[in-house]
């Protein structure tokens, strides 16, 4: 068991990772009740343990890093955050705490929207400054994007010598589904909860994209008023409705810890019937002169809570597994659910990402498993409930081959994902197609995803080395496509047939091959034939290919379809050469090297470099394949290798006589 001070510093690694993923990528691992339970564990250790708190700690600071493409806002007060609660319990001794310092305990009850907090700044009516909280004290200046927020004003009804107000930028759940859907159909990441989407789409340097989603906000907070006196949460927010911001209709004057805890039942049960996302209920002091009294520790105020909802979980049985193809080739199994009603929609299906999940997770086919939504909206297996099964329950396996294709389906030694190696399943032919006419790879001019699309709705393509074959007459079935653009871009096809094969290996988009390895490769396997004949030892004597990409290659080059595919494009005229891969001249050229233990005149470095520099070539392991090992002083395995497979070895002075000149 690891001490109270390892967990602290274990706890506190885990939260800074997540921190950083949340706040500055918009991309959390976690769901966020995760999240809140590890930073409870840490609050209720370092309770128990003061002497282990570190200035560090998440505990101590308020908030996400600015990030440092906007310019800088310092607010005018620190913009902190919220303690959470859990529980009817938390409520009542927060309520005690708040009667220990002050009198008149009225609560205003609202909606904890999911969003991101903005601090916006009106002057004589007219907005002048909108920011993000960033860490509490600096913030990031996104005025011009929030002028593209139309629920936001950029003029108020009256003209308030000053106002500075905070609230929730958040995106409808609608607009979240929206634009998912189109991150889906782009291939791109999709959001993992409308908070993300909010943050990622406000946090734009282009606002023209921050335009594109829309986004909304409610206003909850005056920081700053120079205007009418407003004593109190019920007249603030009367009165930021009256100036035309937008207040959420929700709110609950209560009288005392039954009300609200009334209010936050009511809104844990409706939460999901909201165009938007709550994550829970917030209670503030209503009184502003009490809430003064009651002041704020360096995080949060001590005059407002966060109720935080739990993660609806259900539990429901596993009919089935599918399988299906990615659009990179991945196999991703998904698990077929009786359907069950889970937050706000009924959820039939849950993506289990890959085979190691499952069986990480020993979920087996018709077990009883508890589901939940990831960040309250995507599906999850949480666990399985391995008690109740009668035996009858199947364990699942990896397939052998695809699907789609039906081509063998691999696993990358290291990699958690197994994958379809055929580069034309029909599964990834699109994204295949889009890449390989992409700029870095063959770049065929105007070939781009709108006509690949067509191509494909056409049936004109089924295969990339059909792209050769497309005459005039074919594209011009296109849409928006004439005679003279019909034949230009027959005419790019056809110069594309002369690209450097380095190209053609970046275009076949093998994993972990990208333009870089592939250039590298080409200095050392000049055609084609060479990569279909390399094995994956072969591959590795390139000083940057490892064993992931070796293998990559060998099981891309090992696919028949592939092969298939190449034998089309070499009847096509498509160029499978490198040209500019000629040996270079000089005294060592063509010779390949190893070199191994200590040399007494010059570093290791030192005579690779010279033998590069006469032509030669270094690599880093031996084969029948290389010419000459240079063995110094206690050399290593390599140098047994080379004497097993009859490598003429070189002694220092040998190698000296060799290089000189
Ligand atoms: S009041 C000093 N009211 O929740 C207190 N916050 O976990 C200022 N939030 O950072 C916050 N809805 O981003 C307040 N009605 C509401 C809210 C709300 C959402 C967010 C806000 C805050 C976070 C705290």
């Amino acid at each position: 068991m690891a001490s109270p001070e390892q967990r602290i510093n274990e706890l506190l690694k885990e939260l800074k990772q997540h921190n950083y993923q949340y706040y500055v990528l918009d991309d959390p691992l976690i769901s966020d009740s995760e999240y809140d339970r590890l930073m409870q564990e840490l609050l209720h250790l370092e309770k128990e343990y003061p002497q282990f708190i570190r200035s560090d700690s998440p505990t101590q600071r308020v908030g996400g890093e600015a990030l440092e493409k906007f310019a800088p806002v310092t607010h005018r007060y620190p913009q902190l955050s919220l303690d959470n609660v859990f529980s009817l319990a938390d409520l009542e001794e927060f309520d005690r705490r708040i009667a220990r310092a002050v009198f008149n305990i009225d609560y205003m009850a609202e909606l904890k929207i999911d969003g991101l907090s903005v601090i916006l700044i009106y002057e004589h009516g007219k907005l002048i400054n909108a920011a993000t909280r960033g860490n509490g004290i600096t913030g990031e200046d996104v005025t011009r994007n929030v002028k593209t927020i139309k629920s936001i004003p950029s003029q108020l009804k009256t003209a308030v010598p000053r106002l500075e107000v905070r609230g929730e930028v958040y995106m409808p759940k609608k607009e979240f589904q929206r634009l998912n859907e189109e991150k889906e159909e782009k291939g791109e990441k999709p959001f993992a909860n409308p908070r993300n989407a909010a943050a990622g789409s406000l946090r734009q340097l282009d606002p023209d994209i921050t335009a594109n989603r829309a986004l909304a906000a409610f206003i909850y907070d005056i920081i700053y008023c120079e205007g009418p006196l407003i004593e109190n949460q019920q007249q603030a927010l009367q009165f930021l409705e009256s100036e035309g911001l937008p207040v959420n209709p929700e709110y609950l004057f209560c009288r005392n810890i039954s009300e609200i805890y009334q209010y936050t039942q009511k809104y844990q049960n409706e939460r999901y019937s909201l165009p938007y996302e709550i994550d829970g209920v917030v209670i503030k002091l209503n009184s502003f002169r009490e809430r003064a009294e009651l002041g704020a520790t360096s995080k949060s105020p001590r005059w407002a809570v966060a109720y935080k909802f739990p993660a609806e979980e259900k539990a429901t049985r596993l009919l089935d597994i599918e399988i299906s193809v990615g659009r990179t080739g991945v196999v991703v199994p998904t698990a077929i659910l009786e359907p069950v009603a889970l937050a706000g929609t009924t959820v039939s299906r849950a993506s289990l990402h890959n085979f190691a999940l499952v069986r990480s997770k020993d979920i087996r086919i018709g077990d009883m498993v508890i589901v939940r939504k990831a960040g309250d909206i995507i599906p999850e297996i949480v666990r399985t409930l391995p008690e109740q099964r009668n035996g009858e329950e199947k364990e699942v396996t990896p397939p052998l081959f695809c699907p789609a294709c039906n081509s063998a389906v691999i696993q990358i030694e290291g990699e958690v994902a197994h994958r379809c190696e055929n580069i034309n399943c029909p599964a990834r032919l699109k994204e295949s197609l889009i890449f390989f006419a992409s700029r870095p790879a063959m770049d065929i001019d105007g070939m781009g995803p709108a006509v690949i699309e067509q191509l494909l709705e056409h049936k004109l393509v089924f295969a990339i080395d059909d792209l050769y074959q497309l005459k005039a007459e074919d594209l011009m079935q296109l849409e928006r496509m004439g005679a003279k653009s019909a034949d230009n871009l027959i005419k790019a096809i056809t110069a594309s047939k002369d690209m450097p094969l380095h190209r053609l290996i970046t275009a076949m988009g093998i994993r972990h091959v990208g333009a870089k390895t592939a250039r590298q490769l080409t200095e050392r396997f000049v055609s084609i034939e060479d990569f279909i004949n390399a094995s994956p030892e072969d591959f590795l004597e390139v000083a940057e290919v490892g064993e992931k990409i070796a293998e990559s290659l060998a099981a891309f080059f090992a696919e028949p379809h592939n092969r298939e595919m190449i034998k089309n494009l070499q009847s096509s005229g498509v160029n499978t050469v490198e040209k500019q891969g000629r040996p270079k001249e000089g005294a060592l050229a063509g010779k390949t090297f190893v070199l191994t233990g200590t040399l007494g005149s010059m570093t290791r470095q030192e005579a690779g470099e010279k033998i590069e520099s006469l032509g030669g070539k270094v690599i880093n392991s031996v084969s029948k394949k290389i010419d000459f090992v240079v063995s110094g002083s206690d050399p290593g395995s390599k140098y047994q290798k080379a004497q097993e497979l009859g490598i003429r070895v070189l002694d220092e002075s040998e190698f000296l006589e060799m290089i000189k000149s």
